[in-house]
């Protein structure tokens, strides 16, 4: 199974950036352990980073057809993105949203997503562990 892994904007601050909310990794720390994980469940990874919100649709575009699902961290742009939920809902790959935080209990504005609508399941408010738990989510499915 080929699974495309997106993170959002400031993403790539992991480490330095609100660590009592995002935790101490790095984000080449949070990728090692997706790609060892995700090893582990037979699955190939392509992980990205990108700050732009064009950016992050025309990978969607060019990845969807070698992607058997997506695993994305749309960052900020969970709460207002309209165009990346239209490209997720556009490619129809399948899609789970994970969060390091739990946005959920945050300010009113991060308990949106507009991106929620068209995932097939939300994991927030784990750390690293939400990436994981949605690379096992799309691992159960298969079966
Ligand atoms: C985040 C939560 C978002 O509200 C925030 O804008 C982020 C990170 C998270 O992983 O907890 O950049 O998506």
């Amino acid at each position: 199974m080929n699974i495309l892994v997106i993170h959002g904007p400031n993403l790539h601050l992991l480490g330095k950036r609100q660590p009592e909310l995002y935790g101490a990794e790095t984000l080449e720390q949070l990728n090692a352990r997706i790609k060892k994980h995700a090893a582990g469940l037979g699955m190939k990874v392509r992980i990205f980073q990108s700050n732009c919100e064009g950016t992050i649709i025309n990978l969607l575009s060019v990845q969807a057809d070698w992607a058997d699902a997506l695993v994305i961290n749309p960052a900020a742009y969970t709460h207002y993105s309209y165009a990346i939920r239209d490209a997720i809902a556009a490619l129809g790959l399948p899609a789970a949203e994970v969060h390091l935080s739990d946005i959920s209990k945050r300010e009113p504005f991060r308990k949106i997503s507009v991106i929620k609508p068209v995932c097939l399941a939300q994991f927030k408010g784990e750390g690293y562990a939400s990436y994981l738990k949605a690379l096992d989510y799309f691992s159960a499915k298969k079966k």
